[in-house]
């Protein structure tokens, strides 16, 4: 699935669809997020938040890895990986627990590389221009469409 958008808020508009087909999951699910510095990730996290855990002010969890978020039914992990350089380094660190906890969005999965948790939904986002932004989304359920 692919979509154009041309402002922030178009891509937030994106990020809270997928938050609010994924909380009609009623399920543990991974999203693995592509993209530059500056693509737009933490904008499209902010709209799956939205939904997710409403009131939540997100910021990228850079240092500490992951952010919490529980104001909605089921609890919300933002991740960002810009600072690990392979899955390995997230031994020890509970990421399993994570997975099976809640919703987990995780900006540069890039670093985990072949990692990437089984049935994980992709979201890819590339710059078209200064505020162009193409974004594909990949393997939500056969029924699924946002
Ligand atoms: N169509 C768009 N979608 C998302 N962000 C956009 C768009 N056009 C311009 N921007 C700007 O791009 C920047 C994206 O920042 P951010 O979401 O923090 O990127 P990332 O998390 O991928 O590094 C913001 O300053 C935002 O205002
Ligand atoms: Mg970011």
């Amino acid at each position: 699935m692919e979509f154009i958008t041309n402002t922030p808020e178009e891509t937030g508009e994106i990020g809270r669809r997928l938050g609010d087909l994924l909380m009609k999951r009623g399920e543990p699910s991974f999203v693995a997020m592509y993209g530059d510095l500056g693509a737009g990730k933490t904008v499209f996290v902010r709209g799956m938040a939205s939904v997710l855990s409403p009131g939540s002010r997100v910021k990228s969890p850079t240092y500490t890895l992951v952010n919490e978020y529980r104001r909605g039914p089921i609890p919300f992990f933002h991740f960002d990986l810009y600072r690990i350089s392979g899955a390995d380094e997230l031994d020890g660190f509970g990421f399993e627990e994570y997975l099976a906890r809640g919703i987990c969005v995780a900006e540069w999965s890039e670093n985990l590389g072949e990692d990437v948790p089984d049935g994980a939904v992709t979201v890819r986002i590339e710059k078209t221009g200064e505020d162009g932004r193409r974004i594909t989304v990949e393997n939500l359920g056969e029924e699924e469409t946002l």
